[in-house]
């Protein structure tokens, strides 16, 4: 990873996929950023040791440490803030983050969800969208807002549901779309200019 580029904080709670496709568009100069914490809820999460062993700083943030939302909000924003992320990406991060938690990174949270939001917000979206018999989900990236998962969307990608598709084999093919697009996303909020219009991201490009 490169020195330069904006300082981010990564959010995981387990695999960390999405992590180390942040972390390879760096490599790649495709995402003008640096990885300056990553922070797990989890302290068995496997994308922890995998972010020890490319040299990333780390943390644990452990939700039964904290006896209030507002303590764990404050706990989280602090890992970050010290180690000087001025943006945080959720990459497959299970936890809702609070209103104080998205008040100290104003506009400057993004998540990636798998599934074509609103359609299908919370847990497991994949096995959502197969169970309603959609034929067509996707991911999305989006800006974090204290609703879950209703920020203004900065990216989408359509990911069909093929007819022999289990859930699992529907959730590695959107997978697959959702690492090509948080590291997208995220380079175009961090180098072009772009404002916020009621529920729409207005990039000036
Ligand atoms: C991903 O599908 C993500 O969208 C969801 O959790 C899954 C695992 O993500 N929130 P990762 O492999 O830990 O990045």
């Amino acid at each position: 990873m490169t020195a330069r580029g904006t300082p981010i904080g990564v959010l995981i709670s387990g695999r960390g996929s999405n992590l180390r496709a942040v972390a390879q568009a760096i490599t790649d100069g495709a995402l003008d950023a640096r990885i300056s914490i990553v922070v797990s809820n989890q302290p068995d999460a496997p994308g922890l040791a995998w972010a020890r062993e490319a040299g990333l700083a780390t943390a644990v943030v452990a939700h039964r440490d904290h006896a209030t939302r507002a303590d764990y909000d404050e706990a989280l924003a602090g890992a970050l803030t010290s180690h000087g992320a001025t943006w945080v990406c959720l990459a497959g991060f299970m936890r809702v983050v609070g209103p104080g938690f998205c008040a100290a990174f104003p506009n400057a949270i993004v998540n990636v969800h798998p599934s074509l939001l609103p359609a299908f917000p919370g847990l497991d979206a994949q096995r959502q969208a197969f169970e309603h018999g959609v034929t067509v989900t996707g991911a999305t990236v989006h800006l974090v807002t204290p609703e879950l998962d209703a920020g203004p969307i900065v990216a989408q990608a359509a990911v069909p549901v093929l007819a022999h598709d289990t859930v699992e084999t529907l959730r590695a093919r959107i997978l697959v779309e959702e690492h090509r697009l948080l590291p997208a996303a995220l380079q175009r909020l961090l180098t072009t200019r772009w404002s916020i219009d009621g529920r729409r991201i207005r990039f000036e490009e």
